[in-house]
């Protein structure tokens, strides 16, 4: 399974950007950091070799397409993130047709997916912490997706996404899901064990038993 980071911290990518597939931003994460847009996606698009998600803000169909066109100059590794909807779906069409690659964002729903896959979508991004959120099964939708995508072996990569806990990464690799995109307190969680830090401080105080010579 690939990992993403979900953050448009450049000190948190940083730190794991050795080890992560890809990451993913939206206009929340971006606004967090108060720099220019395309400066912060050339940055992270730097320091990251797989695909990086920067989101359009437009809502019709010709400014998604407009602003998608040039955050797609900043880099090879550019995913424009499209909004869910009939004008998102449009946009994700003609996109596809160009050879730009897209993740389609804020879909809570099997059927919503289809027609991101339909449309030609890259990637396509459920959001199981929100629907959990509302008392949903974000899983159950993920596994409904990945049925759906496998029935008619669409090439759209799910991207589980909106990751609130170890549990739900789990949960995505049992159910095969190519992608997980996660914060960063997540990603740093997915190496931890307190048995494991037990484990090394007792070989460690065992080792100074050892003779040295
Ligand atoms: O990748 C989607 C993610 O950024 C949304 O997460 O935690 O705001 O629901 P959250």
């Amino acid at each position: 399974m690939n990992i993403f980071l979900d953050t448009a911290s450049l000190e948190e990518i940083r730190e794991f950007a050795d080890l992560i597939d890809g990451v993913t931003t939206n206009p929340t994460l971006v606004a967090r950091e108060g720099r220019p847009f395309r400066e912060l996606v050339a940055e992270i698009c730097r320091l990251v070799r797989g695909p990086v998600s920067a989101e359009v803000t437009a809502l019709d169909v010709e400014g998604m397409v407009a602003q998608a066109r040039d955050l797609a100059k900043i880099a090879d590794n550019v995913v424009i993130k499209i909004p869910m909807g009939r004008a998102g779906v449009r946009a994700v069409r003609k996109l596809s047709a160009e050879g730009i690659a897209t993740n389609v964002t804020l879909v809570f729903s099997p059927v919503q997916a289809l027609w991101a896959a339909k449309a030609g979508a890259t990637y396509v991004s459920p959001f199981v912490g929100r629907i959990d959120d509302r008392a949903g099964d974000g899983m159950e939708i993920v596994a409904q997706i990945l049925r759906i995508y496998e029935n008619y072996r669409y090439d759209t990569q799910l991207i589980v996404a909106s990751i609130r806990h170890v549990r739900h990464v789990v949960e995505a690799a049992l159910l095969g899901a190519p992608i997980a995109t996660m914060p960063y307190k997540v990603v740093r969680e997915l190496f931890d064990h307190p048995l494991t830090d037990l484990g090394i401080e007792r070989f460690l105080s065992d080792w100074k038993g050892v003779p040295q010579g």
